[in-house]
């Protein structure tokens, strides 16, 4: 049976917290499909098409990744795609609240998919993807924040905010 996995996020944007865990996932899995939330409420950095496009840069050396996008419910898109599996990056103990909760609720919505957490490595610890948009907004340098390939996409967004 092929193992297929979702590793699900809003990658606004993908920092390289994000793709360390990209990387790992690939190693555990058959597939991985890096799937980004689109969510109509929330005002993003990056569109929809900007961080799909950064993270099929940052992801073309692994040759069992795709990226793709994903609306409503993680459970119902996990099972779409035939997977049981949702693989979630934590980075500290501040994480785990979210990440818990989250996990009890896919679970009591379906109990077929298991969430399997990765822990970041040190390193990344303490990279987010909120922290890279305040850097980058704020005119600091990002570039050892995200991947090479990423960096000119804030620059393009930035450039174009201002
Ligand atoms: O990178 P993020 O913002 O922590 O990713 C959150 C994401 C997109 C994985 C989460 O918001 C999500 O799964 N959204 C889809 C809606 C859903 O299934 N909600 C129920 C589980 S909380």
């Amino acid at each position: 049976m092929l193992r297929l996995a979702i590793y699900p996020g809003s990658f606004d944007p993908p920092t390289l917290g994000h793709i360390d865990v990209v990387e790992r996932a690939s190693r555990l899995f058959d597939e991985l499909v890096v799937a980004v939330g689109v969510n109509s409420s929330k005002n993003p950095f990056l569109t929809v098409e900007q961080r799909i496009e950064a993270l099929q840069a940052c992801t073309k050396h692994l040759p069992n990744v795709r990226v793709d996008q994903f609306k409503g419910l993680l459970v119902n898109y996990t099972l779409e795609q035939g997977a049981r599996a949702i693989v979630r990056g934590l980075r500290a103990t501040a994480d785990f609240e979210y990440e818990f909760q989250m996990a009890m609720v896919n679970r009591r919505l379906c109990d077929e998919v298991e969430t399997v957490f990765l822990m970041t490595k040190w390193e990344h610890s303490y990279l987010s993807s909120s922290i890279v948009r305040e850097v980058a907004m704020l005119g600091g340098d990002y570039s050892e924040m995200v991947n090479p390939e990423v960096a000119p996409i804030i620059a393009s967004v930035i450039a174009s905010r201002s």
